[in-house]
């Protein structure tokens, strides 16, 4: 039976020991990515918070580095970003050595005790030594609490159409959008999302940043905003706004304004993909946004049976920007990165259904470090059955032509009891594409299933935990059989 070290990820970062939540403060500077992360280093269930610090060079590879920013009197340390002050707008570092400026959420349990409003202030901190050692500002808080029990998860981002600085902040049922010169003094804007989207919890954790129409000369920005409770599939989400920013107020696009809380601009329909971000300061020629999220659901998160670590991120990815049947949507892939260390190792074209057909054989791959790809030609109104499987386990996962969604089901796998939310129904997405082809890329780890449909339009992230690890990716016979084109096997060499 798998356990414990078994269940930890090949090529996704996890903390060695104890307990992760949301990613903070992700920034590029000189070849290093950093990571900083929620973290609490004395259990493996969330308790008074840290940031936590890894870095990688590939996006695939992680090292794990000191606790980068300690809880004080002020409080635990919540979430937050951080950038790169090239200029040294802040006056914390020089211009030769340009400081990194982090934002984050003092939350004072004191306070929250004492049933005081005011226990969620905005700090900075900043870091002289490339985000290895870190400094509190002596005047902290920056955006003291208005009175607002919610008001937490500062992003900033450097405007550079308005040559300004600004903040993007959670407050219960919306943002806050703050701008500064200087990274210390802010100055309230505006708001956005009373009665836009999905509110079946409290927004957290949002991300605002503008991005290129891919073929266009049109550039639009981009809110997203992370939800708990409340999301599509249950628990925690993502949902995304597409509009225009004038420097100081937001405005969706038509087509989004005003949008029900029933909609389908989810960034990802899985029920394991929270709290995600990108990462500022990225090379400006790249022109990438990368994003990369907690890969797991606040329902159960801290009872999933891991034992020492707990908590995973999912891959880092590319978004896109596109607009289709004058419809923006946001796409993901997988980050480029991850081809470098694949190899194909089975390609087959054109392979008849019309039994249940292995496509991937236990004995010629180690599923747990896998990419797997393949499209389905002129789809009929039928079920399209996936399933991957060990002695013990089934996580089944398809497209059904009937309802026109996608669907993942893990209640049959064997390790499924932990929580009652866990399996307790299937994830379902409805299919945004219209093409007749379906493509799909699976990235599979030792516990996590990361599918992007239709070139990454419909993405669903889902964790789980094989009592046995998974030897087989079957495609189940159908009512009419059919063909799949194109059946891609890629084994990670890491
Ligand atoms: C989201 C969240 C944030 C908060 C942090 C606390 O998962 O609730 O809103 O800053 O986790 O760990």
């Amino acid at each position: 039976t798998l356990e414990d070290a078994d269940y930890r990820p090949h090529f996704h970062f996890a903390p060695e020991k104890h307990w992760m939540n949301d990613p903070n403060g992700m920034f590029y500077l000189d070849g290093t990515y950093h990571l900083f992360y929620q973290y609490y280093p004395d259990g493996n269930v969330w308790g008074p918070m840290h940031w936590g610090h890894a870095t990688t060079k590939d996006l695939l590879r992680w090292d794990e580095k000191p606790i980068a920013i300690y809880p004080d009197s002020l409080g635990y340390i919540f979430s937050g970003s951080a950038v790169v002050d090239l200029k040294n707008s802040s006056g914390l570092g020089t211009r030769e050595n340009p400081p990194v400026v982090a934002m984050f959420t003092y939350h004072d349990p004191i306070k929250e005790r004492e049933g005081r409003e005011n226990f969620q202030n905005q700090a900075i901190a900043y870091s002289t030594d490339q985000g290895a050692t870190w400094r509190k500002y002596a005047m902290n808080p920056v955006i003291p609490n208005p009175g607002i029990k919610d008001f937490r998860d500062p992003k900033i981002h450097w405007d550079a159409e308005h040559q300004q600085w600004i903040v993007v902040l959670a407050v219960l049922d919306r943002v806050y959008f703050y701008t500064s010169k200087d990274l210390k003094e802010w100055t309230k804007v505006s708001e956005f999302g009373n009665g836009q989207g999905a509110h079946g919890g409290v927004w957290e954790c949002p991300d605002f940043f503008p991005m290129p129409v891919a073929g266009t000369n049109e550039t639009k920005w981009v809110l997203i905003q992370s939800l708990n409770p409340g999301a599509i599939n249950g628990g925690s989400g993502t949902q995304y706004f597409i509009g225009d920013f004038d420097g100081k107020v937001f405005t969706p696009v038509k087509a989004m304004q005003n949008l029900p809380e029933n909609h389908s601009y989810w960034l990802d329909f899985g029920r394991d993909n929270y709290a995600g971000v990108s990462w500022a300061n990225l090379p400006e020629k790249d022109g990438r946004i990368l994003y990369l999220g907690w890969m797991t659901n606040w329902q159960y998160a801290q009872e999933v049976p891991t034992e020492t670590w707990r908590g995973a991120m999912t891959l880092p990815r590319e978004l896109t920007l596109h607009k289709q049947q004058n419809q923006y949507r946001l796409h993901t892939a997988p980050a480029q990165e991850l081809w470098a260390y694949t190899d194909t190792i089975r390609y087959q074209k054109q392979v008849t259904v019309d039994a249940d057909i292995t496509l991937a054989p236990g004995s010629e791959v180690d599923l747990t470090k896998t990419v797997i790809t393949f499209s389905i030609p002129d789809v009929a109104k039928q079920k399209y059955t996936f399933q991957l499987t060990s002695a013990a386990d089934t996580l089944t996962f398809g497209y059904d032509g009937n309802t026109d969604s996608f669907f993942l089901d893990r209640s049959a796998m064997a390790t499924s009891g932990f929580h009652p939310d866990f399996a307790s129904h299937q994830v379902i997405a409805p299919r945004i594409s219209k093409d007749k082809q379906i493509t799909v890329t699976l990235i599979l780890d030792t516990t996590s299933l990361e599918l992007f449909f239709d070139d990454g339009v419909t993405v669903m992230t889902n964790i789980f935990f094989p009592k046995f690890p998974l030897t087989e990716l079957i495609a189940v016979q159908s009512i009419i059989p059919y063909q799949l084109k194109d059946v891609n096997i890629n084994q990670l060499k890491l």
